[in-house]
C-alpha cells in the first residue's frame, strides 16, 4: 500500500506542473535554428531520450520501466510503432490491450517523459519484415515495398492516417507528450531512393501533425546515407554508436542541416545478437565517453535501446549479410535496463553523465525487480506434431497443390508449414534431395521418421535420401523471421522454389499450416511412455511467486 500511495502523490505533482506551464505559455515545441537548439514552450531545450518499445514489454511493466528510464535522468522515451501488429489483416486495426499505444503514451506523460514517435510505416527494429505486414506480399507478390508503388502506398497511407489520427490529441501542441515524429526509418540505407515516396509520407503525417510536433528523419552518419534519407521540409538527424567520432558524425548532419540542434537519434547502448553468435556487448566506458562528448556539444541524444525486452512469439526479424542471420527471441541488447527489467552498471554510469547536464530526480530509489527461484524446469514430451489428433487440433485445413506454395500464398504469417508428397516413381539409392529456396529451416522426414535438417542460414539446401516408390517425403519448414533490413525485405517463407529428387521436380503436395498462435487445444497430460523422434511438443510448469504478482499490481 505504501508504494501505491506514493504513486498517487507523484500523479498530483505532475498534474500541477503541467497546469503551471499551461498558464505561463502556450504549449509549443519547435526548432530554434538561430541558436542550434529546440524551444519547449519558448525555452531552450534538448532531450536525452531512450528507446523502449511497448511491443517488447508486457503492458503490466510499462509504467515501472518508464519510471526507471526517467529516474536515470532521461526526459523522453522513444518508441517504434509496429504496423504488422496494429493491422494484422488488411483494414482490421488493433490498438487495445498489449497494443494500446495511446495508453503507453499516456503513461509516459504521467511519468514525466516526453515522447519521440517512430510510426514507420517501415521500422526495421530487428522485427519480422521490419514491421511491415507480411500480407502485403500476398496482396501483390511483386510489390515494391517502401516506394511509391500504388498498392504499397494505398495501404501505407490508410494505416498512417489511422495511426496518426489516433494519437493526434497526444501531440505536444495538442496537450500530449509527443514532441517528435519520425518519417520512415533510415530510408537512405534502402535501394529505392524514391523521393516521391518520402515526400508523400511527409505530407500525410504533416497534414495530421501540423505544428504540434517536429518531424524528423534519421540516417547513418554519412552523406551516402543522408543523400536519399533527407526529406525536404523534415529535420534530418543522424545515428551512430561508440565507434564513431562525434565531430565527424555531426559534420555529416551539418551537411544537410547547417543550423538547428545536433541530434543522435540512435546512440547504440548495446547491440543485437543473431542465433549462433556470442551475446553482443558494448563497453560502458566507451558509452560514457561518447555520451559526454555529445552532451558537451549541446546535442540531443536518444539511446537505442535503453530497455530492449523480448521478441515475443515469432516476431524477431533477420538480417542478410552474405548469409541469412535470424535474430534472437531475447532483445536484451546489453541495454542499460536488462531484459529482466533491472538497472545495470551501465545504467548508473549513464545516469552519472546525464547528471552533469540535466537535473536528476532526487526521490527515486531504483531497485531490481523481485525474482522467483524456479530452480530447474524440466520439460516432458506431451505430443508429436505429426500425430493425426494433433494435426487436426493445431493444423489448418490441408491444401493440395501441384507445386509447393509459400506461407504467404496460404495466408500464414508464422510458425511451421508441413509439405508432404508420396514418391510416384523409383529412383537410384541414394538420390539427392534438393530445395534451393528453403526459408528458413526444415526437418526432412520419410514416413514420419526424421532424416536431417535443411537450413538457409547454414546454407544446407540438399541431402541424400534412400527412398523408393510409395515413400512419403515430408518437409516441415520453420519461418525463422523475415529479413528486416536491406534490399531483400520481400522475404517469402516456406518452400520458395520447387523441391527436386534426383533432379526431377516433385509434384502433388499436401500442405498443412501450423501457425501455432494458439496452442490451447493441445492436450496437456504428460505421456512418459512416449519415445519421440521428430518434432514434438514439450511441457514444463513453474509457479509465479505471489511477491511478483503483488509487485505488478502496484504498477
Ligand atoms: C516522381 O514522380 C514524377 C512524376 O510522377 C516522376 O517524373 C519522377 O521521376 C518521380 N521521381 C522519382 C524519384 O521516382
Ligand atoms: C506516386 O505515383 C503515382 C503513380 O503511381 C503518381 O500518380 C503520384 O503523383 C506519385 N506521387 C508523388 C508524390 O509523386
Ligand atoms: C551550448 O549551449 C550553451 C547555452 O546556450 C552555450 O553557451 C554554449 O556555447 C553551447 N555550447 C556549444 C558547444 O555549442
Ligand atoms: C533455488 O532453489 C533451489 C532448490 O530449492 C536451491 O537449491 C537454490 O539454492 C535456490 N537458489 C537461490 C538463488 O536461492
Ligand atoms: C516448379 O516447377 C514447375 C514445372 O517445372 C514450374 O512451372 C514452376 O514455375 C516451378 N516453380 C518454382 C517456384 O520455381
Ligand atoms: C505407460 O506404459 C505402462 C506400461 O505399459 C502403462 O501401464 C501405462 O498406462 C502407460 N501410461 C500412459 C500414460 O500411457
Amino acid at each position: 500500500m505504501g508504494v501505491f500511495r506514493w504513486y498517487l502523490f507523484l500523479f498530483s505533482l505532475f498534474h500541477s506542473s503541467y497546469a503551471v506551464s499551461t498558464i505561463e505559455a502556450p504549449r509549443s515545441f519547435s526548432i530554434d535554428y538561430e541558436n542550434n537548439q529546440f524551444l519547449l514552450n519558448g525555452n531552450p531545450f534538448r532531450y536525452v531520450s531512450g528507446s523502449l518499445h511497448y511491443f517488447r514489454v508486457p503492458r503490466a511493466y510499462w509504467r515501472e520501466h518508464l519510471r526507471k528510464l526517467r529516474a536515470a535522468g532521461l526526459n523522453a522515451v522513444s518508441t517504434y510503432v509496429e504496423w504488422s501488429q496494429h493491422e494484422p489483416s488488411p483494414g482490421h486495426f488493433e490498438f487495445s490491450g498489449e497494443l494500446d499505444l495511446q495508453h503507453f503514451i499516456h503513461l509516459a506523460q504521467e511519468e514525466d517523459l516526453l515522447v519521440l514517435l517512430r510510426p514507420g510505416p517501415y521500422i526495421c527494429a530487428e522485427r519480422d519484415m521490419g514491421g511491415l505486414p507480411p500480407w502485403l506480399l500476398t496482396v501483390k507478390p511483386d510489390i515494391y515495398l517502401r516506394t511509391n508503388d500504388t498498392t504499397y502506398m494505398e495501404y501505407a497511407e490508410r494505416y498512417l492516417n489511422y495511426l496518426m489520427s489516433s494519437v493526434q490529441t497526444q501531440l505536444y501542441g495538442n496537450g500530449g507528450p509527443i514532441i517528435m515524429v519520425q518519417i520512415e526509418n533510415e530510408y537512405g540505407s534502402y535501394k529505392a531512393c524514391d523521393s516521391n515516396y518520402t515526400a508523400r509520407l511527409r505530407d500525410i503525417v504533416k497534414n495530421i501533425v501540423g505544428n504540434a510536433a517536429v518531424l524528423y528523419t534519421t540516417d547513418g552518419a554519412g552523406s551516402s546515407y543522408l543523400r536519399c534519407g533527407k526529406i525536404e521540409g523534415v529535420y534530418a538527424t543522424v545515428d551512430f554508436g561508440t565507434g564513431t567520432d562525434v565531430d565527424t558524425a555531426f559534420l555529416a548532419q551539418r551537411m544537410y542541416e547547417p543550423r538547428g540542434p545536433l541530434i543522435n537519434s540512435e546512440f547504440y547502448a548495446g547491440w543485437l545478437t543473431h542465433w549462433g553468435e556470442a551475446l553482443q556487448r558494448v563497453d560502458t566506458d566507451a558509452i560514457v565517453k561518447t555520451l559526454d562528448a555529445m552532451l558537451a556539444r549541446n546535442a540531443s541524444v536518444n539511446f537505442f535501446v535503453f530497455h530492449g525486452g523480448t521478441n515475443f512469439g515469432f516476431l524477431a526479424g533477420a538480417n542478410y549479410m552474405n548469409s541469412y542471420q535470424p535474430q534472437l527471441t531475447s532483445y536484451d541488447f546489453d541495454a542499460p535496463i536488462s531484459e529482466a527489467g533491472d538497472p545495470t552498471n551501465k545504467y548508473f554510469a549513464i545516469k552519472e553523465v546525464i547528471g552533469r547536464y540535466l537535473p536528476l530526480l532526487d526521490n527515486t530509489e531504483i531497485t531490481p525487480a523481485p525474482k522467483g527461484n524456479y530452480s530447474t524446469v524440466l520439460l516432458s514430451p506431451v505430443a508429436p506434431l505429426l500425430d493425426q489428433n494433433i494435426r487436426q487440433k493445431l493444423g489448418k485445413e490441408p491444401l493440395r497443390s501441384q507445386f509447393p506454395l509459400t506461407f504467404e500464398e496460404i495466408g500464414q504469417r508464422y510458425g511451421f508449414v508441413l509439405y508432404e508428397t508420396i514418391l510416384a516413381w523409383s529412383v537410384p539409392d541414394p538420390a539427392l534431395f534438393s530445395i534451393p529456396g528453403i526459408s528458413d529451416r526444415a526437418i526432412v522426414l520419410l514416413d514420419d521418421v526424421p532424416k536431417g535438417i535443411l537450413s538457409r542460414s547454414e546454407k544446407i539446401t540438399s541431402m541424400p535420401l534412400s527412398v523408393s516408390e510409395g515413400t512419403k517425403i515430408q518437409v516441415l519448414v520453420e519461418n525463422q523471421g523475415r529479413i528486416n533490413y536491406g534490399s531483400m525485405i520481400n522475404d517469402f517463407k516456406g518452400l520458395v522454389t520447387n523441391a527436386t529428387l534426383g533432379g526431377e521436380v516433385l509434384e502433388d503436395w499436401i500442405i498443412t499450416g501450423f501457425p501455432l498462435h494458439d496452442i490451447s487445444r493441445l492436450s496437456v497430460s504428460n505421456n512418459d511412455n512416449y519415445t519421440f523422434q521428430g518434432p514434438a511438443f514439450f511441457q514444463g510448469t513453474f509457479t509465479l511467486p505471489s511477491l511478483i504478482l503483488s509487485h505488478l499490481i502496484h504498477f
